[in-house]
């Protein structure tokens, strides 16, 4: 059965909060789908931790590992078992260590007559280590010639452009490109991670319309319920435009951008495409962003930072974000990007709405909104939470039935009762995966099979801070506005938005963000 190979994944920070909540679980469904692949594998958790106690703090969390309900659960508590055993931990702390931990997978590969197939390296510990653990595993944990290396890095990386170069030029003394797998995890969200094979699906009815001909605005949306608190120390150095627009939303609207290529499963391919994408964005300027900060937050990092009662933070814990893109294909059509913490709901979308105005108010028969032409037009990649509370695809029966792929999406069953931006369930077609999977598990799955479209390369993340980077710069100081935090935050809606032609209040921002509203 080994004759693939054998895989040695090795999780440095096995006992941190990430990979508590989503790595192990991750390895554990990445074992399940692969132990008849015909590779053989072994997990090694490692930490700074001492054996003991770190061994036992590992087990603990190995022990309540779950079974996806689509799993028969006979099959799934023998691999769990399994997995258990081929699970063990090490204290990486000196070089010593690191050779010790090589010579233990030689061994083994020796003993059990195994070949190598590759070693994956996954970095869940602050970026401040990386430098140190990278050259360690470049001078002792290297497999052999034929056997690949793949190192899986977790944000942030970097702060600006020039932080983002360092941290780049360090790694990539240590690792070739195709080494480094830099994780965001909302590639792995399967509404997002549907985009391009949606629209490459989808061709025959979206090439006409996907342009700004046909579309009136894109949305882009991650509004949360939780602050920043217990976190300020890493959130005051970042702010939500840092956190989560320059990556998790950015890469949304980038699927959304960017020109499909002939071949939706070339990484490389796809990746090139997305590049130009950024190359096609105009650039940002303080009057691109509405900001804001909600009102405990001061006092949040004042106690958590110690800091003086008069210190001022200049923070935002929200931001709506206007982008252009210059390309033929979408010029004139605004993007907004909007993202929270401690908003009035927890929900995650990306909404493309078709332009069907004009057609309805020109003729007398279909003014009247109820009619099907007349009722929005719409396609709706809801990452998870709010209404749905999971991930779906959703297209606007008006406008047409989309082509999905058999086995990995099914049409659902809705609630109607549900209304989804103002419109019932029942007027969409309505789509959900068939296995739902946290976002780490289809990461580490796509670790394994090497789709590094599925990760940021060094070209893609400089291109993502260039364009952020003047944006952050020129708004470093200016004053925010506080809003109130929870489900009263209209306080939001005093501030403006302008840019170029297109100006937004942020009335409208914020209302293009009810879920009642069409
Ligand atoms: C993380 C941010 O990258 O994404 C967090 O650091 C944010 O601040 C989180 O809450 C959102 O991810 P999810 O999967 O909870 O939507």
């Amino acid at each position: 059965e080994a004759s693939q190979g054998h895989i040695s994944v090795v999780l440095l920070g096995a006992t941190g909060d990430l990979a508590k909540k989503y790595l192990w679980q991750g390895l554990f469904q990445l074992y399940m789908d692969q132990v008849s692949s015909g590779h053989s594998f072994t997990f090694h958790g490692a930490a700074l931790t001492a054996l003991e106690p770190g061994q036992r703090l590992m087990f603990d969390v190995l022990k309540k590992l779950t079974c996806p309900p689509d799993e028969s659960p006979n099959r799934c508590a023998v691999l769990k078992d399994q997995f258990l055993k081929l699970s063990q931990y090490h204290q990486l702390k000196s070089a010593e260590n690191y050779t010790v931990l090589n010579r233990e997978i030689e061994t083994l590969l020796r003993q059990e007559g195994l070949k190598e197939a590759g070693r994956i390296f996954y970095f869940s510990v602050p970026p401040f280590a990386y430098t140190e653990i990278a050259r360690h595993i470049n001078s002792s944990c290297r497999p052999p010639p034929g056997a690949w290396l793949r190192v899986v890095l977790e944000k942030p990386f970097g702060h600006d452009l020039e932080s983002a170069q360092q941290l780049a030029a360090d790694l990539t003394s240590f690792f070739r490109e195709e080494e480094m797998y830099r994780v965001d995890h909302y590639l792995g969200k399967q509404a997002v991670a549907h985009i391009l094979p949606f629209r490459d699906q989808n061709r025959q009815f979206l090439d006409p319309i996907w342009n700004r001909h046909h579309v009136e605005r894109v949305e882009i949306v991650l509004k949360e319920t939780v602050d920043a608190k217990g976190r300020t120390s890493f959130y005051e150095q970042y702010g939500v435009i840092r956190d989560v627009l320059q990556n998790h939303l950015t890469e949304a609207l980038m699927f959304l951008t960017m020109e499909l290529p002939a071949n939706v499963s070339r990484a490389e391919e796809v990746l090139q495409c997305k590049l130009q994408a950024f190359q096609s964005l105009r650039g940002l300027d303080k009057n691109s962003a509405v900001l804001g900060q909600y009102q405990a937050y001061a006092s949040q990092v004042q106690e958590e930072l110690q800091k003086a009662q008069d210190y001022i933070s200049t923070t935002p814990t929200f931001a709506g974000v206007l982008i252009h893109s210059d390309s033929l294909r979408w010029e004139g059509v605004p993007f907004l990007l909007t993202s929270g913490k401690a908003l009035d709901e927890r929900v995650g979308y990306v909404r493309v709405l078709f332009k069907n105005r004009a057609y309805c108010t020109q003729s007398e028969t279909l003014r009247d909104a109820e009619h099907s032409q007349c009722k929005a037009k719409q396609i709706i990649f809801y990452i998870g939470h709010g209404a749905l509370n999971a991930p779906a695809v959703l297209v606007s029966r008006n406008l047409f039935r989309p082509v999905m792929p058999e086995g990995s999406w099914r049409e659902a069953v809705g609630q109607s009762d549900l209304h989804i931006f103002g419109q019932p369930l029942s007027d969409y077609y309505v789509y959900s995966p068939v296995k739902e999977r946290d976002a780490y598990s289809v990461l580490i799955s796509n670790i394994y099979h090497g789709r590094k479209d599925f990760f940021i390369t060094t070209e893609n993340l400089l291109a993502s801070w260039a364009f952020w980077t003047p944006l952050l710069d020129s708004i470093s100081q200016q004053p925010l506005r506080l809003y109130p935090g929870g489900v009263e935050n209209q306080h939001l809606l005093d501030f403006e938005m302008e840019s170029g032609e297109v100006a937004f209040t942020l009335a409208e921002a914020v209302e293009l963000l009810n879920p009642n509203r069409l």
